[in-house]
């Protein structure tokens, strides 16, 4: 195992600054997924121009694809590359679905800064005592945790859930108490992946349960919800994968006008990873069919990192409201 080190000496932050901002000002946070350097270095180009602070965050299956380690100075060199820039750009590296207590704690000396503990399948008991756990040894190191509650459909690494569980309002207040989270994700209908709603011919996605949220609020107020499974699922990436030779009819994701709303509202960190995705998708297609002859890496990665820029940037710009706030 590599040696430890802690997020400070990477020139990472931790999530309870950009929370309390987030909170205040109506807005939240983008957690964008990575798992390899194009992705990233779309993710910092697209938060310096517009002035977000990000979370960049880690499935565990991406830290077995991408190697801990390489992780760890990528997102230094996240830091380093936007100093470089000429913004001093918050960035936090997150564990994305942390699902046991050692890969929280390995990530925590590995120069994470925020990890997430996803207890959610497990009853609520047990669920309090793996977070609270996780909780105590995270916070000696001042990085912040992410709690979960009420169950996603869709995939969430080695976890497919088929259905979905509404987070139960009256189950927060004592969660928060208990464990001690600084943050907590909630079900309100939002799913993992680019399938989330069975659509039929006409027929439009079902709003958010947004009385849900606002019945946490009351419970918990100020305290910061996340909300995962927030691709919109771009309609014009899903069709360019289908154009070059993809197969992906009935891909649909969460409108960008409920997830302006849930930015809004105590929701202080949004989601997404299938958007990002889809676009790298679309442009690699598009750009091999478009240069048969072409063998470059750089050239249908390239592409792929130039569209996702664009997409990121409106993302901040017009969906989460976190451009402008470095
Ligand atoms: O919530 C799940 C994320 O989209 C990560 O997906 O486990 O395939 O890396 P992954
Ligand atoms: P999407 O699949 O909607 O992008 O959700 C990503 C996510 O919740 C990562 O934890
Ligand atoms: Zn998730």
């Amino acid at each position: 195992m590599s040696d430890k080190v802690h997020y400070s000496d990477l020139g990472l932050v931790n999530t309870r600054d950009m929370f309390a901002k987030a909170m205040a000002g109506g807005y939240a946070i983008p957690a964008y997924n990575f798992n390899n350097l194009e992705q990233l270095q779309a993710i910092v180009t697209a938060c310096v121009e517009s002035r977000s602070p990000v979370i960049i965050q880690v499935s565990k299956g991406a830290r077995e694809y991408a190697n801990a380690t390489m992780l760890r100075y990528m997102a230094m060199g996240a830091v380093k590359m936007a100093n470089e820039m000429g913004v001093d750009l918050p960035v936090c590296l997150h564990l994305d679905h942390g699902d046991s207590f050692e890969v929280c704690k390995s990530c925590v000396d590995n120069g994470f800064s925020s990890v997430m503990i996803d207890g959610s399948h497990l009853p609520f008991e047990e669920n309090v005592a793996l977070t609270k756990k996780v909780v105590e040894y995270a916070h000696q190191f001042d990085v912040t945790v992410e709690g979960e509650l009420g169950v996603l459909a869709g995939i969430e690494d080695d976890v497919v859930a088929e259905k979905s569980t509404y987070t139960k309002p009256e189950e927060v207040e004592d969660f928060v108490k208990k464990t001690g989270v600084d943050s907590l994700a909630i079900s309100i209908g939002t799913s993992h992946g680019a399938f989330k709603f069975k659509l039929k011919e006409g027929e439009e996605a079902p709003p958010l349960r947004f009385d849900i949220l606002e019945e946490i609020e009351k419970r918990i107020p100020g305290f910061p919800i996340v909300l995962h499974g927030a691709s919109s699922v771009v309609q014009d990436y899903v069709a360019l994968i289908n154009q070059y030779g993809g197969k992906m009819e009935g891909a649909v994701g969460v409108s960008e006008e409920q997830l302006r709303r849930a930015a809004k509202s105590a929701v202080c960190k949004i989601n997404i990873d299938s958007d990002g995705r889809l676009v790298v998708t679309a442009k690699v297609r598009e750009y091999l069919a478009n240069n048969p002859g072409e063998f470059d890496p750089r050239k249908y990665l390239g592409a792929a990192r130039k569209e996702l820029i664009k997409l990121l940037n409106h993302k901040n710009e017009a969906v989460l409201g976190s451009a402008g706030k470095v």
